[in-house]
């Protein structure tokens, strides 16, 4: 088949790469002439495991690059949009770049094609995006438009990408949806087919189902804590109660990233707009925010007044395996710890680069280490395989003070106080 992508960001770009490895003719579209610049020589812009090879496998074969939109509506019969969709200023999605591109492909138009819409959108999106191409091509061709929302998870996109739970596709053209569902047979995986609007609502209710159960977990942490019992054996025990299941039960200093706390906020606003007020959803954001601010308190509790103290902060990203900082919590929590006076010193695998800019003030190590180094605190910000690895005892005699906050619960608290630290995780005895 042949497909355009636009947008090579992080679900676009995994994208291009999985669909060119599935057998398709594959051009990836993307208005940042310096990305496309460097996905021709095969330089990626994002940190993502598996995709690098994927691109190297079929670049200039299957899969090509280019800033030109036409040149992709015209080789392709199915567009996808997977551009951004931000959060605007009152918590509502930016849609600009969607429309953008919807009017961009209705004047390109030389055909009748299929565009998919992988980004996440609000609901009537798609009959929006429909009218938007119709204007600019002037009723000319036939296109259909399918809601194709993707769940792929950063950190294991490629993997996710060819194996998901479901593939959902929603379209009111039953014909246009099962052409879209052919180009996933090869995946082998349960395919949904519902209607435009149901599966635009399927993503946003399934993030923030997921955002709430986060929440839900940390809010019965911070009550362990006030009780005296352990978070991880509660999550654990209620875990295994199929109704519920064990994912998302990890207690730790909120959930954070480039969807979860922009698809709350798009909902509750969706909600909001429709005069409904979505009191779950409300709650779920107000305690996340109390989350994230009382990873303070947790490391003032065992360190002190903060001013001049020196800490040690492991992993920057919003979650292991991806350089993604958006939405960091350990970008709000460094901050206030600057705020408060304490001297950063941070290690992240794959997100340095970028968080340079956008941590004034703290220094930077090349490995977790060298970040300890002097060190009155410890913190673990994101569960990296290589934090849970480190030789605990070298890290000990590396620090001024051997104190470890641990944001995510990697640790075993036993373990680690019988190193001769003062442990203190979120939610554990
Ligand atoms: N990142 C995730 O884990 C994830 C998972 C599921 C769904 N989503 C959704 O997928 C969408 C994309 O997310 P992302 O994280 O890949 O975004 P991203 O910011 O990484 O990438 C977006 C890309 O679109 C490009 N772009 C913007 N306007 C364009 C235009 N007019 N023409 C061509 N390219 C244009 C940008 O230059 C950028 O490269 C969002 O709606 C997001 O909510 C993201």
């Amino acid at each position: 088949m042949k497909i355009c992508v636009v947008g090579t960001g992080y679900v676009g770009l995994v994208s291009c790469a999985c669909f060119a490895d599935l057998g398709n003719d594959v051009i990836g579209v993307d208005v940042d002439q310096a990305k496309v610049e460097n996905l021709r020589k095969g330089i990626l812009p994002i940190f993502e495991p598996g995709v690098k090879e994927l691109v190297d496998r079929h670049l200039g074969k299957r899969l090509r690059f280019t800033t030109n939109l036409k040149e992709g509506v015209l080789a392709s019969d199915f567009i996808f949009i997977a551009v951004g969709t931000p959060p605007g200023q009152n918590g509502e999605a930016d849609l600009t770049y969607v429309k953008e591109v919807a009017a961009g492909i209705g004047r390109h138009l030389n055909g009748p094609k299929i565009v998919v819409d992988k980004s996440t959108v609000p609901v009537g999106m798609g009959d929006l995006v429909d009218s938007i191409m119709e204007e600019n091509c002037g009723g000319e061709y036939r296109v259909d438009v399918v809601s194709n929302p993707e769940f792929l998870r950063e950190g294991s996109a490629v993997h996710d990408f060819m194996n998901p739970d479901r593939i959902l596709i929603g379209a009111e053209n039953r014909q246009a949806a099962e052409k879209v569902s052919e180009l996933y047979k090869p995946l082998d995986a349960e395919i949904v087919i519902t209607d435009l609007r149901s599966a635009e609502m399927i993503k946003y209710a399934s993030n923030a189902f997921l955002a709430t159960k986060i929440t839900f977990i940390n809010e019965i942490a911070n009550l362990c804590e006030r009780v005296n019992a352990d978070v991880s054996k509660v999550a654990h025990g209620m875990g295994l109660d199929t109704r519920i299941g064990p994912a998302f039960l990890n207690a730790g200093a909120g959930y954070g990233g480039s969807c979860f706390p922009k698809d709350v906020m798009a909902l509750i606003h969706i909600a909001n707009k429709e005069g409904y007020e979505f009191k779950v959803l409300k709650a779920v954001v107000e305690a996340n925010d109390f989350q994230k601010r009382s990873m303070i308190g947790r490391i003032k509790e065992v360190l002190g007044p903060l001013e001049g103290k020196q800490i040690a902060a492991l992993g920057l990203s919003f979650k292991p395996n991806t350089d993604d900082l958006r939405e960091a919590v350990a970008l709000d929590v460094i901050r206030n710890l600057v705020d408060n006076g304490a001297r950063v010193r941070a290690y992240d695998p794959a997100a340095m680069e970028h968080a340079k800019a956008l941590l004034p003030g703290v220094k930077f190590a090349e490995n977790a280490y060298a970040a300890a180094e002097g060190a009155h605190c410890l913190v673990i910000f994101t569960e990296w395989n290589e934090f849970k690895e480190m030789d605990l005892e070298r890290v000990k005699n590396a620090m001024r003070s051997p104190v470890i906050v641990d944001g995510r619960n990697i640790y075993d608290p036993a373990k680690v106080k019988a190193l001769g630290f003062t442990y203190r995780g979120v939610g554990r005895k």
